[in-house]
This record gives structure tokens, C-alpha cells and sequence, in this order.
């Protein structure tokens, strides 16, 4: 393809790294019927992954949510490489999730602005860093964006596609259009902010919600029935940060305070010592909640 013959030319898709987001993002372009390769360092990783994607199709399968068929093919698209070279060599378009680093994006993207295809287009799924901080390295600053998908990403529809100052209006429609293939609906940021939309909503949620149980004013058990009940949110902020990771959380909060320096966004002292005790939500066993694995 090139980058003028937009979504339609993309055939082969390339996710780097096999964590949480990664997986889930690979799952759903071979669901979408897209070759896809699942690059990553750890051979762990990546068997991980591949357990995780067949034992999801056959969950969906014996749910009657996927057929058989569809289950087999979108297993079938799936590739698992550990060498960035070879999987790079044919991608159309990139999704990096590798770790929140801002050293390592910018030599995966140096990379795969040297092994791409230059009609590829080059994205990130980075929460914290805006593509402009490594859009130069790939030597084609026009064909890099982020495109932030949730977790958990096989189900949450939104992904957020983010421009820099350089990012062309092509290579925009192409990232939309992907994730309209991919059945999300994307919604398009047109400047860098900290956070974006969804991180920033969320944020605050969080912050006021820690206030309220810091303060002794009620309870995070009631204060995330009140989100369920009163506001329909499908949970609540204290689960949901078990959920994402208060590892994340936290993450989020320091690289966002960094950026803005804005006494509000700075960590909560609560969720870094959690943290700290290696008490980050679901995936340790405790979080604000304790959790049978
Ligand atoms: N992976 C894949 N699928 C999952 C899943 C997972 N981890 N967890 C749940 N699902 C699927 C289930 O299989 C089920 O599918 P089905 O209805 O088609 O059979 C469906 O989701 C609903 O699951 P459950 O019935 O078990 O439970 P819930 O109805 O409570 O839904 C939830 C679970 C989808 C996680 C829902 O509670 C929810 O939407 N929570 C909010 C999630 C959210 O806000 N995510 C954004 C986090 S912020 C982020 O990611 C940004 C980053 O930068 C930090």
C-alpha cells in the first residue's frame, strides 16, 4: 500500500509487545481478518499470548459468541516472532505497546523506520507519550500517530487517535479507518495533551474519589456502588484502578505530573506506597481489593 491508498491497502499488521494491551490489540486484528504478526523480546511473552488467544476462541466458540470457523481463521492469522527484522519487513501498518519507555519506543521506532515498508504507518499505543517524542526517529514523521486503545481491549470500543504536528491528514484517516475495521469507534485528538480525553476523565473520577475515601467520608466499597448505581459506570474507580493496575496508575500520574508540573496531577501517596508493597490491583493478588487468582 501507500499512505494515499489509506485503510484499504492494509493487509498485514504488526503489534510489538505481547503484554496486556499488546494481545488484546493483535486478537482483534486478526479478528478483523488482518494478518498479524505479535512481535516481542521474551519468547515467555509471546507463548503467553498465543495460550491466552486460543483459550479466549475457545471460551467465545463454547459461548456461542464466535464460531468455530471464524475462531480458526482468526487463530490462523496469527504470527508470534521474537525478531523484529523479518516481522517488520512486511507490516503495512505498526502498533508499538511495548514498555512505557520512552528509550526503548525511540529505538523500536528508529528501527521501524529502517525494516518497514515506507508506506507504513507507524502508530503507538502509548498512554503517556505522544508520538511527536519519536516521530523523528522513524525518518517519516508524516506517518506516526498514537492510537491509544482501553483495556480490556477486546472489549472497550474507544480507541483515541492522536496527531502530532506533522502527522499527516492520510495517515489520520488510515489510523481511523483501521479502528473502525477493528469495530471500535475512534475518536481523534487533534493536539498532544497529557492524559488525552479518556486518561484525563479518568483522572479526575480517581482524584475525587481518593479524596473521598481519604477523607474518611465514606467507604471505596460505597463509593464505587454509587459510580455503578448513580452514574451507570460499569465499575468503580477503585476497581477499576485494580483492574488497569495501580502500577499503571501510578505510572500515569508521575509522567503526567513531569509534563504539566500541576499540583493535581501529581501520584497519590495511597496508591505509590500500595505500589511500593507490590500490592497493584488484579494481576498481584491485592489492590484496594484482595483477589483470588
Ligand atoms: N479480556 C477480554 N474480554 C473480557 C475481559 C478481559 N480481560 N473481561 C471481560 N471480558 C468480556 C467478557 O468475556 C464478556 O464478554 P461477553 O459479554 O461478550 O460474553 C464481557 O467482557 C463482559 O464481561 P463480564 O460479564 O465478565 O463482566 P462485566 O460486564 O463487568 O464487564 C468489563 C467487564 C468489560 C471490564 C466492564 O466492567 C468494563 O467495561 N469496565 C470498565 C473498563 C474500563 O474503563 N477500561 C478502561 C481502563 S483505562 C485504560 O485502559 C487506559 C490506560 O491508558 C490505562
Amino acid at each position: 500500500m501507500n499512505t494515499s491508498s489509506g485503510v484499504e491497502g492494509i493487509s498485514n499488521i504488526l503489534v510489538i509487545g505481547a503484554g496486556t494491551m499488546g494481545r488484546q490489540i493483535a486478537m482483534s486484528a486478526a479478528l478483523a481478518g488482518y494478518s498479524t504478526t505479535l512481535q516481542d523480546i521474551s519468547l515467555d511473552g509471546l507463548t503467553a499470548a498465543r495460550t491466552e488467544h486460543k483459550s479466549w476462541a475457545d471460551s467465545r466458540v463454547a459461548k456461542g459468541k464466535l464460531g468455530q470457523d471464524d475462531a480458526g481463521a482468526a487463530l490462523d492469522a496469527l504470527a508470534y516472532s521474537t525478531d523484529l527484522n523479518t516481522a517488520a519487513s512486511g507490516a503495512d501498518f505498526v502498533i508499538e505497546a511495548a514498555t512505557e519507555r520512552l528509550d526503548i519506543k525511540t529505538q523500536i521506532f528508529e528501527q521501524l523506520g529502517v525494516l518497514t515498508p515506507a508506506h507504513a504507518i507507524l502508530a503507538t499505543n502509548s498512554s503517556t507519550l505522544g508520538s511527536s517524542k519519536v516521530a523523528e526517529a522513524t525518518g517519516r514523521p508524516a506517518q506516526v500517530c498514537n492510537m491509544h486503545f482501553f483495556n480490556p481491549a477486546l472489549v472497550m470500543k474507544c480507541v483515541e487517535v492522536v496527531r502530532h504536528g506533522a502527522t499527516s491528514d492520510a495517515t489520520v484517516q488510515a489510523a481511523m479507518g483501521l479502528a473502525r475495521r477493528l469495530g471500535k469507534e475512534p475518536v481523534l485528538i487533534n493536539r498532544e495533551i497529557p492524559g488525552f480525553i479518556a486518561n484525563r476523565l479518568m483522572g479526575a473520577m480517581q482524584r475525587e474519589a481518593l479524596f473521598l475515601a481519604d477523607e474518611g467520608i465514606a467507604s471505596i466499597e460505597d463509593i464505587d456502588t454509587t459510580a455503578r448505581t448513580a452514574l451507570g459506570h460499569p465499575m468503580g474507580p477503585f476497581a477499576l484502578m485494580d483492574m488497569v493496575g495501580l502500577d499503571v496508575i501510578d505510572f500515569i500520574a508521575q509522567a503526567t505530573y513531569e509534563e504539566t508540573g500541576n499540583a493535581v496531577d501529581a501520584p497519590n501517596e495511597r496508591i505509590t506506597a500500595l505500589v511500593a508493597a507490590g500490592k497493584i490491583g488484579r494481576k498481584s493478588g491485592t489492590g484496594f481489593y484482595g483477589y483470588t487468582r
